[in-house]
């Protein structure tokens, strides 16, 4: 009965849309169906939905005839805006890491994680923050993400002597929004406070077809996807986040992809690097590893600031090199991001509505006009999105950042059929740093066959160390404090090093 009420003024809002074609089954709908459908299409503003349509029909239209290419108008990162791990000296980096414990010892500092993919590449059902890459304690990438939060809390107040909270805000989609909540309240949210872990939702939008009009997945439901992972900042405005970090006196946040095993939560280097250099807007990036690198390069299209996604440049400009040899664009983004809190309003509260889409052709699995659900096997539909990294070009002040891959990035994307960035790299990149840190500070390590291990050198994507060794981040964030557990004592391969163990090791 309440469907048939709504039915007549949804009706005539989707033909000021121009997309009648939504209520095509209406008809055939049991009830619980109609109350589904207009659930759905409730949400949908006519005149968005209408400029939505129009726009994604010209843009896919304007990609296949004349493909954009920002080849001519780029130029890299000016060196004054470029700070460097390797390239910096110790008492700098020493200097930028007190910087940021600061920060996160007063409290101001938050992490936000970016969670609302569907994690298409790797094909898992559930969201990508609950795999596992097969570490011997079996830890999955959230738990991982929680323990750094709790250890750098924790080196914090050792500085400083007083209680340090990071708070963790994690968006997500209408995907993954339950299966994440249910996650962390079986585990408890990982020993950190749950007031201090804050989920939020981001916006779905519609897929629209070739033809300009928004697609039907089945009779009673539309194809929504989340509108990328741009949407933050009107999922922040939605949800009221904002206020959130102010009441907090939140300052400073880190934004981060779910997917890089070794991300470095609120990185007290990189938020006193950003910090010192007086920026409202950063990107931590590594060096492209080869010209056609999957990375986004953070760079300048006519003096501006932005991401060129390496679908978007020709491989000429990717190979282009300097005189000593290195890529003149190797500033590979890595989908870590700072913000001040000021700089977030502004955006959300003003800016926002200038970001523009980015198109991606998919298939979209729809039902056809005769009702019959099919899955494509040609894409068939577009799916706009906004990238989180569009909004550089409103900064004051922006600085990039580079660190070394080995430490910090070893994304998981794909299934393990493909030969980059699967579960075994993600794996085998935390391996091979706990192997290089244990070495460092003065651990020997036997390897299965009870040989010592001599082998001298520390990274490889291709192959596993020579020995098996994991610390607990509650243990040691970035390699800290590990002399007093391990120097000059032996490990037997697999080693676990968590708490329990590293009491013992103190005895
Ligand atoms: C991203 C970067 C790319 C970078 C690469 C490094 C963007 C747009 N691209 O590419 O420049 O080189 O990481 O690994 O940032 N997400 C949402 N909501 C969405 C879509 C995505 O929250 O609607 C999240 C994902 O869950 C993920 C992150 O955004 O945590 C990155 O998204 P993804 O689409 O996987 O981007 P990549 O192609 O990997």
């Amino acid at each position: 009965m309440e469907a048939e009420a709504g039915i007549t003024g949804i009706r005539r809002r989707l033909q000021e849309a121009g997309q009648e074609q939504l209520l095509r089954f209406w008809e055939d709908l049991e009830p619980a169906g109609r109350e589904a459908l207009l659930g759905e299409l409730r949400q949908l503003d006519p005149r968005e939905l209408r400029e939505h349509c129009l726009w994604a029909q010209l843009a896919y239209k304007q990609e296949s005839s004349a493909p954009q290419r920002p080849d001519h108008s780029m130029s890299p990162v000016p060196p004054a805006f470029l700070g460097s791990v390797s390239r910096s000296q110790q008492g700098e980096l020493c200097a930028w890491e007190e910087e940021g414990f600061h920060q996160i010892s007063q409290n101001k500092v938050a992490v936000l994680l970016l969670a609302g993919g569907q994690g298409t590449r790797l094909g898992v059902s559930y969201p990508k923050g609950m795999y596992s890459v097969g570490l011997p304690s079996g830890k999955t990438l959230y738990q991982i993400q929680a323990e750094r939060i709790l250890r750098v809390q924790q080196l914090a107040k050792d500085k400083y002597s007083t209680k340090c909270t990071v708070p963790w805000y994690i968006m997500t989609s209408e995907f993954t929004l339950y299966p994440t909540q249910k996650f962390f309240e079986e585990n408890n949210f990982f020993g950190l406070e749950r007031s201090d872990v804050i989920m939020f939702e981001q916006r779905m939008i519609p897929a629209v077809g070739f033809d300009g009009k928004a697609v039907l997945e089945r009779k009673d439901k539309l194809a929504m996807a989340p509108d990328g992972n741009g949407g933050l900042y009107r999922a922040l405005t939605d949800n009221q986040v904002l206020q959130d970090m102010e009441r907090r006196g939140i300052a400073y946040i880190h934004v981060y992809c779910v997917d890089n095993i070794l991300v470095k939560m609120a990185d007290p280097v990189f938020i006193g690097f950003c910090v010192s250099k007086g920026a409202d807007c950063g990107a931590k990036v590594v060096e492209k590893a080869y010209p056609s690198e999957p990375v986004g390069v953070v760079c300048q299209v006519d003096g501006i600031y932005q991401v060129v996604e390496y679908s978007e440049i020709s491989q000429e400009t990717a190979e282009k090199r300097n005189p000593d040899g290195s890529l003149v664009y190797s500033t590979g983004n890595i989908c870590n991001h700072f913000f001040t809190l000021e700089f977030l309003k502004t955006v959300a509260t003003t800016l926002e509505p200038l970001l523009g889409y980015h198109i991606a052709i998919k298939k979209v699995p729809y039902v056809s006009k005769e009702g019959i659900q099919l899955k494509p096997s040609r894409p068939n539909a577009i799916k706009m999105e906004k990238f989180v990294f569009d909004v550089f070009q409103f900064a004051k002040k922006f600085v990039a950042f580079e660190v070394l891959r080995e430490d910090e990035f070893s994304p998981l994307k794909n299934a393990d059929s493909a030969n980059k960035d699967t579960r075994t790299t993600a794996r085998r990149a935390i391996l091979w740093q706990h192997y290089r840190w244990i070495r460092k500070a003065g651990g020997r390590l036997i390897d299965v066959n009870g040989c010592q291990v001599v082998a001298n050198y520390g990274f490889s994507e291709t192959e596993d160390p020579p020995a098996v060794c994991e610390i607990s981040p509650l243990v040691s964030y970035f390699g800290e404090g590990l002399g007093s557990y391990v120097k000059n004592k032996a490990f037997s391969s697999p080693f676990v090093l968590d708490p329990e163990k590293a009491k013992e090791l103190l005895v």
